[in-house]
């Protein structure tokens, strides 16, 4: 897609609609857009490339947007192959351009490159500008967003700020489509274990007067979107709950535990709880991480298997360990119909995350719930709501 964002600023957007894992790990539903802007003044300035899978359709469209103009700087603001894929085969159409990193950048672009990227270099430092013209664009460090080299670009007359991979999201270019959940996802897993750098990095834009937001990854953000999205990166990169609601996350072989799970969930419903309901044996584990980062509360349900516990709820608890979730008040359920040992797992698998309160109270199903169970849930529930 190719979008005229600004005077003299076009965006283009290439849809991967085909792509089914994003880092070959995360699934997508509607497939993920690389972006990459072009400035088009006194001098010419492209900032980023694309994924090797939208190469050859990206190469058209800037050759279309130059209209026979030569480039003066390719702008790296991050070198993760989903953005720096076509770097070589732009280095070979564009050898007069300039690629203008930052010190971090071109350590890794050597390292990916191996020598066949050999354009002149320019290397900026934090807050250094750079005129195009009546364009100018102002870097701004941003390590650990989440690679060390990122930097952010903020256009000055226009007031756009090109974030890299920050107010990114999964999904297509529409900027009709809701763009919460997903770019809550794609904030939880691929950025949210760094949320000190994040603020760092939302403390250095407070004060520019951004009217567009210009991501790696998916629509433009203007207007009160901007301002929407600033507010939750930075209620999400201090871990903070974003609303009050319980994710009830379950791990059940036979459908017993999922059904006591279900049954807590209907009981927190019941007492006015807003719930996300989470099998993880059948949703990946991105989904439930987003929901951990934007619930106060967790209940996990879980079998125990081979002296642990089921490994989909063990691969969940590891993944909010290293995207660092703390801070959420969690109740355990576990089942064993011989020795139940899940509870206890997962307990100290949260008592291994920062500032997790893990409910005394819990319930163990002895294979199937019992009469007994059914009160004890409704006990849970209670317990979970009040606290
Ligand atoms: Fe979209 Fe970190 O690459």
């Amino acid at each position: 897609m190719k979008m005229q964002i600004a005077p003299g600023i076009v965006m283009l957007g290439m849809m991967d609609g085909g792509l089914d894992l994003f880092e070959s790990q995360y699934p997508l539903e509607h497939g993920v857009s690389y972006n990459s802007y072009v400035i088009l003044d006194e001098r010419v300035a492209v900032l980023d490339t694309v994924d090797v899978r939208r190469m050859d359709e990206w190469l058209g469209e800037l050759e279309q947007t130059l209209g026979g103009r030569d480039v003066d700087y390719l702008v790296i603001s991050h070198m993760e192959p989903d953005h720096s894929g076509a770097l070589e085969a732009f280095a070979a159409r564009y050898p007069n351009a300039a690629l203008v990193g930052n010190a971090k950048t071109f350590g890794l672009l050597d390292q990916f490159s191996q020598g066949r990227a050999a354009l002149a270099r320019q290397t900026v430092k934090d807050g250094e500008t750079l005129s195009l013209g009546a364009h100018t664009l102002k870097f701004l460090l941003a390590p650990m967003v989440h690679w060390p080299e990122v930097m952010v670009s903020f256009e000055e007359s226009e007031g756009v700020l090109f974030s890299a991979d920050a107010f990114g999201r999964f999904g297509s270019l529409n900027a009709q489509e809701p763009w919460e959940p997903e770019a809550r996802r794609y904030y939880a897993n691929i950025v949210g274990k760094y949320g000190a750098q994040v603020k760092a990095l939302l403390a250095k834009t407070a004060t520019l007067p951004i009217r567009a937001i210009c991501p790696l990854h998916g629509p433009m953000l203007t207007g009160n979107d901007t301002e929407r999205a600033v507010e939750l990166y930075q209620v999400w990169s201090s871990f903070a709950p974003q609303e009050r609601g319980v994710l009830v996350a379950y791990a059940s072989f036979h459908g017993h535990t999922a059904q006591a799970a279900l049954r807590l969930a209907d009981e927190l419903e019941a007492r006015g709880e807003k719930v996300a309901r989470i099998d993880l044996m059948r949703t990946h584990k991105s989904y439930a991480v987003a929901e951990a980062l934007r619930f106060d509360r967790m209940a996990l349900a879980a079998t125990t298997y081979d002296g642990g516990y089921n490994p989909a709820m063990e691969a969940f608890l590891a993944a909010l360990k290293s995207k660092g979730c703390q801070g959420r008040t969690v109740a355990l359920m576990e089942n064993g119909s011989w020795g139940p040992l899940a509870a206890k797992k997962m307990r100290e698998a949260l008592e291994g995350m920062k500032n997790m309160r893990v409910l005394e109270q819990q319930v163990t199903l002895r294979s199937a719930m019992s009469a007994q169970n059914e009160e004890e849930i409704a006990q849970l529930a209670q317990a979970l709501t009040e606290a």
